[in-house]
């Protein structure tokens, strides 16, 4: 396939990648399956370590490299808990070991989707390993930028999962102008015009995740994929139910039972392990879409069908080439 300069940006080359596409992080959903598939078409493939013990995790490594040698990215939760408990210890320990897995196994590029990765970046950099970090507001790019992170994630507030308060179209500039490192763009995008409107933004590429989630290859019951494709852009909220920190989930049984109920909601990560937890199971893995927590951004209202993890990769491409004859045509 013909590719246009203009979306050959200098991200590909630093990340070892054909496309600027970038599936993100979903705990559960992206697992070694669709990242593989992802990396092989020629975007970045992302395996979400949420969830994972360490023994999985290193599983699902190894199931992206018996897929591609391509580059492909872990993306873990480095949040750190609001509160001092054991469950909470047990939580920081086992991302503690996700970390470690990730190091040893020399992954190429390791992602922080929360939370702040600064205390590990020196020695990723010494095993050769990328760092890039999901961000929501310029503060975090700063004090990222300073630490010496790679890439920055600039992910906005229409976004599936967790999310800050600023949209897409007015982070990634604000995020573009502050910092010298390069910036992806993330949240509400879903296709080839969100592509080409991330690079107008000043991105170099995209991150991607609801889009994935409505693929044969992600690890989510089909009844999920479907819940996606039937949801609008108004059919998402943002709540802590999920979590104890804000997250965009689909409108359902699950969050509306939260509703007048946010006293009772406990700091992360216990909210995540008594409720989050178990509901994202029932709903992402055994299709529960009523009862169960499901992530997804407002550009559900974007996604009209389940289509292969490559074929998405490849139909943004097309779309946003198409776009970009078109723009430079009509000049
Ligand atoms: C089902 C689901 C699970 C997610 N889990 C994680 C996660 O474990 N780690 C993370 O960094 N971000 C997580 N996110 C956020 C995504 O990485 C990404 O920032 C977001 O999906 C981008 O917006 P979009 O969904 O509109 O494409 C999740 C999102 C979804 C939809």
């Amino acid at each position: 396939m013909r590719k246009k300069s203009a979306l050959d940006t200098a991200i590909c080359q630093k990340l070892g990648i054909r496309y600027p596409v970038m599936q993100a992080g979903m705990g559960l959903v992206a697992t070694g399956q669709l990242a593989g598939e992802v990396s092989k078409a020629g975007g970045l493939g992302v395996i979400g370590a949420g969830y994972m013990t360490p023994d999985e995790l290193r599983q699902e490594i190894q199931t992206v490299r018996q897929i591609t040698d391509k580059p492909f990215a872990v993306d873990i939760l480095f949040g750190k808990p609001q509160v001092d408990h054991s469950e909470a210890n047990a939580y920081s320990k086992n991302i503690q070991a996700q970390i470690d897995v990730s190091l040893t196994e020399k992954v190429p590029i390791l992602i922080s989707g929360l939370g702040s990765p600064e205390a590990i970046i020196e020695d990723a950099h010494a095993r050769g390993i990328l760092v890039m970090s999901v961000i929501g507001n310029l503060r975090q790019a700063r004090t990222l930028e300073n630490a010496g992170i790679d890439v920055l994630i600039a992910s906005g507030s229409e976004g599936g999962g967790h999310v800050g308060n600023i949209s897409t179209v007015t982070l990634v500039p604000a995020v573009v102008d502050a910092v010298k490192v390069p910036v992806i763009a993330g949240g509400g995008l879903a296709d080839g015009r969100g592509l080409v409107a991330a690079l107008a933004l000043g991105a170099q590429g995209v991150w991607m995740g609801t889009r994935f989630i409505a693929t044969p290859e992600a690890n989510a019951h089909k009844n999920y994929g479907e819940k996606i494709v039937a949801t609008d852009i108004a059919g998402t909220i943002v709540t802590r139910c999920h979590s104890g920190k804000t997250a965009r989930l689909i409108k359902n049984q699950f969050t509306a039972a939260w509703e007048g109920r946010e006293h009772e909601i406990e700091p992360f990560p216990l909210q995540l392990q008594h409720v989050g937890g178990p509901a994202s199971r029932s709903g992402r893995l055994e299709g529960d879409v009523e009862r169960g927590s499901l992530p997804a951004g407002q550009g559900s209202g974007l996604i009209h069908s389940i289509k292969g993890a490559a074929q998405i990769v490849t139909d943004i491409i097309d779309e946003a080439e198409a776009l970009l004859d078109q723009l430079a045509g009509s000049q």
